[in-house]
């Protein structure tokens, strides 16, 4: 039976096409759909669909975005020295102050891999998942620092059973189970785009996504994270996504800059190539950073250049953060304030007669919060440009598209071990891949520490 609330705000919110076909469910499904429809807030979903919500006026904010203020590369002598930003972000690693974040709750819709993205091998030659590279990463700073580094993994409904399931059938790589949580984030529903409608995929089944990687926020809260963190003596945590097999994770440097400016939210960044690159601009507007998406962009203002020739908007998000715990804390009650993005896609849905209808344009709207709206939140906000060469190839697309693809990532990860062996004095022959384990060398310093100018790869060499 239906709980008569449940069914009266189905009906009080236009959305009795839900029950349709409801008789010709089993108990069992009934119960599971009951509680479904108990976990959706109907007010929401009508207040986003009416446009209630105010949707941000891109142009006008554009026309007021300037660059960030940055710590980049080229400065020849930057508010925060290298060195000193080292060191401090060295200290806090070595005094467990730190943790790390792993959001993994993707669909990994344009990559077209039947489980959960993390599962992806990308191992140039070792063939190692993504989450083996992140984790043997994250394993090799914890012995640098002899430290534990706990790693909090966000998964979502899309991913979360099996990526319980391969962590515990691979002993979670190696990390011991007080440094190993998986927590998993919320879901909103598809609505149909012109009726406002939420779509069934099956008779007694909601068509449900995850709720965006901004659905972090409310999940650490709801799972009791940031409690657990700060019981642990954790200050800041380290945020990657599980896609970028080349993020430098728990960074010192970049941790060090968070700590010496006294950062809320540091953001790394690359320097955009061309006008419309698809990343998200990190720009000033008032004095607040803030990301504004390629798509959101006009053309006219992602062309503007300084005198020099480069581009006046400059900075590409590549979302690598770092959160101070405190203000996660202090921002998680308005974690329902995140703003929901707006996403026009073709979803597949249960028609009233209760055939299967296979959309082949965008058909549904699905709402998504982001974590980078987390950034003008912050009271103080720092951006730190990085070469993408060394921190960034992110695993997008199935093979053929043009870019981001498992093909050239894997070529990006080699050719950045090449560079670190080749700026140790080894010689590596062009046509040699090279893939370097955290255990042999976790970067370019432990390189030099195990090579010199003898040392020479002629062919295909994993180094581990
Ligand atoms: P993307 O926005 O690139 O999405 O996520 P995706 O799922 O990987 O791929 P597409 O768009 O469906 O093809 C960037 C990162 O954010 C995580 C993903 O797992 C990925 O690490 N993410 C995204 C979440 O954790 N939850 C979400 O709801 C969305």
């Amino acid at each position: 039976m239906l709980d008569n609330k449940i069914a009266d705000e189905v009906k009080r919110f236009g959305q009795s096409h839900l029950l349709r076909h409801w008789d010709a469910l089993t108990p069992k499904q009934q119960s599971s759909f009951a509680n479904q429809l108990s976990s959706i807030d109907f007010k929401l979903i009508k207040r986003l669909f009416e446009g209630d919500e105010a949707q941000p006026d891109w142009a006008a904010l554009a026309a007021a975005a300037g660059p960030p203020d940055a710590i980049q590369l080229c400065e020849a002598s930057p508010r925060i020295k290298k060195e000193d930003a080292i060191e401090a972000g060295r200290k806090a690693l070595a005094n467990g102050r730190i943790a790390m974040i792993l959001v993994a709750g993707g669909q990994g819709t344009r990559l077209g891999f039947s489980h959960p993205k993390g599962m992806f091998p990308i191992g140039p030659l070792s063939n190692r998942t993504l989450f083996e590279m992140h984790i043997d990463r994250l394993r090799a700073v914890m012995k640098r620092y002899h430290v534990s580094i706990p790693m909090y993994v966000m998964t979502s409904s899309a991913t979360d059973a099996d990526t319980r399931l391969f962590l515990s059938d691979h002993d979670g790589f190696g990390l011991a189970s007080d440094q190993l949580r998986i927590f998993c984030q919320g879901s909103m529903p598809a609505i149909d785009a012109k009726t406002g409608q939420i779509l069934l995929s099956d008779k007694g089944e909601l068509a449900l996504s995850p709720d965006g990687h901004g659905g972090l926020l409310a999940a650490m809260a709801k799972n009791g994270c940031l409690e657990d963190a700060g019981d642990a003596g954790i200050d800041h945590f380290f945020y990657a996504q599980v896609d970028n097999p080349m993020v430098e994770i728990c960074d010192p440097l970049l941790i060090g800059y968070h700590l010496l400016a006294e950062s809320e939210m540091t953001t790394q960044v690359v320097r955009k190539t061309f006008p419309l690159e698809r990343v998200g601009n990190v720009v000033s507007i008032d004095g607040k950073t803030q990301i504004i998406e390629y798509s959101d962009l006009p053309k006219e203002v992602a062309e503007k250049t300084n005198p020099d020739g480069s581009l006046y908007l400059w900075a590409g998000n590549i979302a690598v953060h770092v959160f101070k715990r405190q203000f996660l804390e202090s921002v998680q009650h308005s974690a329902e304030g995140l703003p929901f993005h707006h996403a026009k896609k073709a979803v597949p849905f249960i028609g009233n007669d209760g055939v299967m209808v296979k959309p082949s344009e965008a058909n549904a709207i699905k709402f998504e919060r982001f974590v980078f709206d987390l950034l003008p939140m912050a009271k103080t906000a720092l951006v730190v440009e990085s070469d993408p060469a060394e921190v960034f190839a992110p695993v997008k697309n199935a093979e053929g598209a043009a870019t981001d693809t498992p093909t050239s990532v894997k070529k990006a990860i080699s050719n950045l071990h090449r560079s670190w062996l080749e700026k140790a004095g080894a010689s590596v022959a062009e046509t040699a891949r090279v893939e370097i384990h955290p255990n042999w060398a976790l970067d370019a310093e432990g390189v030099r520490e195990r090579v010199d100018g003898s040392f020479r790869i002629s062919t295909d060499t994993y180094l581990q």
